[in-house]
């Protein structure tokens, strides 16, 4: 799957991995969709010139990714979409049983739920029914997804009920998905980032942060964005890498 003249669809492109994705494949030579709930997505897409286009979405409506996918569409010129960059998603921390004894906070945790794991199938999905319909590449390849999960899906620490549980979810799906998918010659792919300096990550407190890199085998700091965004072209280019999770942690292991 080469990159160039290939057009992709970038979900949660507003900040942090995807912004980071969306800002790689178009230096790459790649037109794309950023899309996200800010409407800071549109200042975002101009700054990356005529080959991106701004679509506003929430990933948990149908009707909503379905015309980012129809802006994907359109925005190949009769090529297809190629891809999608599925980084859209929240953290959320909250323990079973607070301080006080009160049990944690069901619509908080349904909400997270229904964001990172309700919300990745329904970006799946339609970007599976998207690609179906390509001609297939002279390597008989008609897509890739890559969505993004966490090392809390395998380490999930206190208060991470939630979080972990959704992207335990997204890492399910990986293996069952690119099984599916590979009759329509679909791959589809996650990974699971360690700790990475974006914005998700901006309210912990610098010792925080600080133990954090320390915590780090090698190399002892937190992850760089562009370092997401590498990895996510290298598996476009990559059509070995399918029904995987790639770990991209410096080693680390949550306690
Ligand atoms: N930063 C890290 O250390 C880290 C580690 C592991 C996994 N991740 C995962 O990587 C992904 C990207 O995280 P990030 O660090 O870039 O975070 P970020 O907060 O910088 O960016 C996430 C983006 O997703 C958007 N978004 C949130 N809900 C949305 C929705 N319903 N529809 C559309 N867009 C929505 C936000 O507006 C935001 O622009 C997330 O799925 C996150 O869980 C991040």
């Amino acid at each position: 799957m080469q990159v160039k003249e290939s057009t992709f669809l970038i979900t949660g492109a507003a900040s942090g991995l995807g912004a980071a994705t969306a800002e790689r494949l178009v230096a790459a030579g790649a037109k794309v969709v950023l899309c996200d709930v800010s409407d800071s997505i549109s200042r975002h897409a101009a700054q990356l010139g005529e080959r991106a286009k701004a679509c506003m979405a929430d990933i948990t409506s149908s009707e909503q990714m379905q015309l980012a996918f129809d802006v994907a569409a359109k925005l190949s010129e009769e090529k297809g979409v190629a891809g999608v960059i599925h980084c859209a998603g929240v953290i959320s921390v909250a323990k079973l049983v607070d301080r006080e004894g009160n049990p944690a906070d069901l619509d908080a945790y349904a909400k997270t739920i229904n964001i990172n794991l309700v919300g990745t199938f329904n970006v799946m999905r339609l970007a599976a029914a998207t690609m179906a319909k390509n001609t297939p590449n002279k390597d008989g390849e008609r897509g890739v997804i890559i969505n993004t999960a966490s090392i809390a899906a395998f380490d999930g620490q206190v208060g991470q009920c939630a979080y972990s549980a959704s992207k335990a979810g997204v890492v399910g799906m990986s293996l069952p998905a690119a099984r599916e998918l590979s009759r329509h010659a679909i791959r589809v792919m996650a990974i699971a980032p360690g700790v990475f300096e974006t914005p998700m990550m901006g309210d912990i407190p610098d010792e925080a942060a600080q133990a954090l890199a320390a915590s780090v085998p090698f190399p002892k700091r937190l992850g760089k964005a562009e370092e997401f965004a590498q990895l996510a072209e290298h598996i476009i280019v990559n059509s070995m890498l399918n029904g995987e999770v790639i770990r991209l942690d410096g080693g680390i292991r949550m306690q």
